[in-house]
């Protein structure tokens, strides 16, 4: 299936110069801001700014025009393609290419195979739909067509394969960031992979890896964020243990905001594990996980034990003090929260 919009040769500094329009109108939120204002902050004639707001217009971004006031804009496209998220981003690298799709299997396949083919660190691969969405241990992952993100980025690390679990830590911290700051304030991280609300599921993450010997030659990041799903949307068996942006906010959110939103969390927090070292992400992800302190039951391959879950170890295993006593490490398996332990 082809994309539905991808860039062309010089097209990003189209994208640039509306993305800087794009950003002062947001920053002026419900207010006008004035025309002179605007050519002067982007040190352009009228003429480059009407071009820019018509580019705006024609993304499917609503601006407001009033003869005295200038601009406002009163709405964002609802729209999962390059042209709406880009002029959202800063020029940062993930996100620097968004290949935009009305239906796929799954975003991670697709990521995969575009990563074997050459792609770059920080292009993005996002679904209007999925066939054969994937979860963690084989399981599917259902989202109503367009009320969802589901988006995969590919990640070059210069990392050792042993260490790729941290990158599941380091996305589960950007993703509950970008939801609290999104309005889901309550939002926290269950070892190792889900962002919830109160037990309810808002997210799921699957970081599938390529390495050869020593080398991750690329990782796959996968994100499904429930964003716009109301309760009867989702399928019977999920709606007493799922949630979305929509529920816990009270307001839809425009998915290329939210899409921008993660990619820009993702793309400080990864910086952040690169140059200060796992430990830093790891500090923060004590603050926002919901397992830690909390009396767990640890379903592995052959065997299932309770315990309280202690810590995160320095490589992002689950820390757990079994009745016994003795602290065991759970590097992959099903976790369920039984009560504060
Ligand atoms: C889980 O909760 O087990 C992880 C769910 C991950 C779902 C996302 S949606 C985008 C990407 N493509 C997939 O097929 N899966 C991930």
């Amino acid at each position: 299936m082809p994309p539905l919009a991808s860039a062309g040769e010089g097209h990003w500094n189209d994208l640039n110069q509306d993305a800087i329009v794009l950003g002062l109108l947001i920053e002026f939120a419900e207010d006008f801001v004035s025309g002179q204002v605007l050519c002067d902050k982007l040190d352009v004639p009228r003429a480059e700014l009407l071009k820019r707001i018509d580019s705006l217009r024609t993304r499917g971004y609503v601006i407001q025009a009033s003869g005295g006031r200038g601009y406002r804009l009163s709405q964002i496209p609802d729209v999962l393609g390059e042209a709406q998220v880009a002029p959202l981003l800063a020029n940062g690298e993930l996100g620097r290419h968004i290949h935009a799709f009305a239906e796929l299997e799954s975003t991670n396949d697709e990521a995969h195979r575009l990563a074997e083919a050459g792609a770059l660190h920080g292009e993005v691969v996002i679904a209007e739909e999925q066939t054969k969405g994937r979860g963690r241990k084989g399981r599917s992952w259902l989202a109503p067509k367009g009320l969802g993100l589901t988006m995969s980025v590919i990640l070059r690390p210069v990392l050792p394969p042993q260490r790729a679990p941290e990158l599941t830590i380091v996305a589960a911290v950007a993703v509950c960031e970008a939801v609290r700051e999104l309005g889901a304030v309550h939002a926290r991280i269950k070892w190792p992979n889900d962002l919830e609300c109160g037990g309810h599921k808002l997210a799921g993450l699957l970081t599938e890896l390529r390495a050869e010997n020593d080398r991750i030659r690329h990782a796959i990041l996968g994100i499904g964020l429930n964003v716009s799903v109301k309760p009867d949307d989702f399928p019977e068996e999920l709606r007493d243990r799922a949630t979305s942006l929509l529920i816990e906010t009270g307001n839809k959110t425009p998915r290329p905001l939210v899409c921008a939103s993660l990619l820009e969390h993702l793309e400080e927090w990864l910086n952040l594990h690169e140059t200060e070292g796992f430990a830093a992400v790891a500090e923060r992800w004590r603050e926002l996980s919901s397992t830690l302190g909390l009396r767990v039951r640890i379903h592995a391959e052959s065997s299932s034990f309770e315990g309280e879950a202690v810590d995160l170890d320095a490589d992002g295993a689950l820390l757990v003090k079994d009745d016994q006593g003795s602290v065991q490490r759970v590097v992959a398996a099903d976790i369920e929260h039984l009560r504060q332990g």
